[in-house]
């Protein structure tokens, strides 16, 4: 394996989660018949860039297609997200045109379509795409993003990629082609989960093989200063659980050159993380003990009689149900608010996927929320299951 930033072949081990199917690889009923691919799982950080990234095993092609079942809509919140950052863009900066890249189905360029905003969205998903350009007359390009593709669009004042970066393969050619389409004094940022709160926060649930990389501050600045952009600022968001927005230009535009002042806020990150370097092996150590717990607590649940079912098909759930081999013995089913997912099973588990709607009839027990990130609206959508007494389990503690 070569650092798909830096080609260096060294790495330390950050934490091997084993063997697990596609994250995303939901089965339809035929499929059940089958036999399913489990690749092995195990994000390694370079020795000499510090990217963390996993081997390549599926070509995003494989995953960002026709049948991708990501709506970044389905969620009220991320919506809102989108539309304070949209705000925030148009008090600071002077914007008229922006190409959104990993557009989904135009959860973010609408709002600034609503402001007057020149948009192009870039998304290969074909199902997310058309939902896009048919559903909310957002032109959208159904593709990859990379150099070439850049070559072909118009420059624009502000370029937007929000989780993305985790997902490319070819991180230096993605960064060429920002570089290629962003106009001189142009801006881009980007979203991403942040690394320092994967570890810290116990979220090696976010390890699937859909995201090659996992970015600490230093290594997504090396990632672009190796190709003539540079971090000007960052932003430590709680959005997945704790995100960086980082803001970037060409190295050569001096605009927002207010670095070097050793007190901006990527100074203050850079040196926070040079002060708290991973403790690897008290990491593995603390994934170990949490399936353990995880084990014990359901199988306690279980052995009481109680009826465990799961709120969210999440990509994030299936690593942790496929890590801690926890399946159909134990839960019943999950349900989702995709329709794309709904009538599927949950790769490896193949624990069956429901509207939420059986929810009401089936009165469970026990609601196991996997898309912790989301589990303020999700609670909030679930009030109603106080008429039986349900609880939920969130990560390790029941609410
Ligand atoms: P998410 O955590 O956003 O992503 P990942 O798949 O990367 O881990 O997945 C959230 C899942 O939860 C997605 O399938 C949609 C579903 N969901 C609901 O069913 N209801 C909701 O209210 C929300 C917010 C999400």
């Amino acid at each position: 394996m070569f650092c798909r930033l830096c080609h260096h072949k060294e790495f330390d081990s950050l934490i091997d989660l084993d063997t697990s199917p596609l994250s995303n690889g939901y089965l339809t009923k035929k499929d059940l018949n089958k036999g399913e691919m489990w690749f092995p799982l195990h994000a390694m950080t370079c020795k000499k860039c510090g990217l963390t990234q996993l081997d390549e095993f599926e070509r995003p092609d494989a995953i960002f297609n026709k049948d991708y079942a990501y709506y970044s809509s389905q969620s009220a919140s991320f919506v809102e997200h989108a539309k304070n950052f949209v705000e925030k863009i148009q008090r600071n900066y002077s914007v008229t045109s922006v190409i959104e890249i990993a557009s989904n189905d135009g959860y973010l360029l609408q709002h600034f379509d609503q402001r007057d905003v020149d948009v192009l969205g870039i998304e290969p998903s074909a199902g997310c795409a058309m939902e896009a350009s048919v559903g909310k007359g957002i032109p959208t390009v159904a593709a990859f993003w990379n150099s070439n593709l850049a070559q072909q669009v118009d420059p624009a004042d502000l370029i937007v990629g929000n989780n993305v970066l985790a997902h490319v393969p070819d991180l230096n050619d993605f960064i060429i082609g920002v570089r290629t389409a962003l106009n001189p004094e142009g801006i881009a940022t980007f979203e991403f989960p942040y690394l320092g709160d994967l570890v810290n926060n116990l979220q090696f649930d976010t390890i699937y093989h859909e995201h090659f990389s996992y970015f600490s501050f230093a290594a997504v600045c090396k990632a672009f200063a190796r190709n003539d952009m540079f971090v000007f600022d960052v932003e430590h968001i709680p959005v997945h659980g704790g995100s960086l927005r980082i803001y970037v230009t060409h190295a050569r535009n001096l605009k927002y050159n207010y670095k070097c002042t050793g007190n901006s806020r990527s100074d203050r990150l850079m040196l926070e993380e040079s002060n708290n370097p991973i403790p690897l092996s008290r990491f593995s150590k603390q994934v170990h003990d949490y399936k353990l717990k995880i084990i014990n607590h359901l199988l306690e649940e279980k052995i009481c009689g109680r009826k465990i079912v799961i709120y969210g098909a999440a990509a994030k759930g299936n690593t942790l149900l496929n890590y801690c081999g926890i399946g159909k013995d134990i839960i019943d089913y999950a349900v989702d608010t995709t329709p794309a997912k709904q009538g599927k099973y949950l790769p490896g588990s193949r624990i069956p996927i429901h509207h939420p709607d059986i929810l009401a009839e089936d009165k469970p027990d026990l609601i196991w929320i996997l898309p912790w990130n989301w589990k303020h609206e999700i609670m909030k959508k679930l009030e109603f299951t106080k008429e039986w007494g349900a609880d939920f389990l969130v990560k390790d503690g029941i609410c």
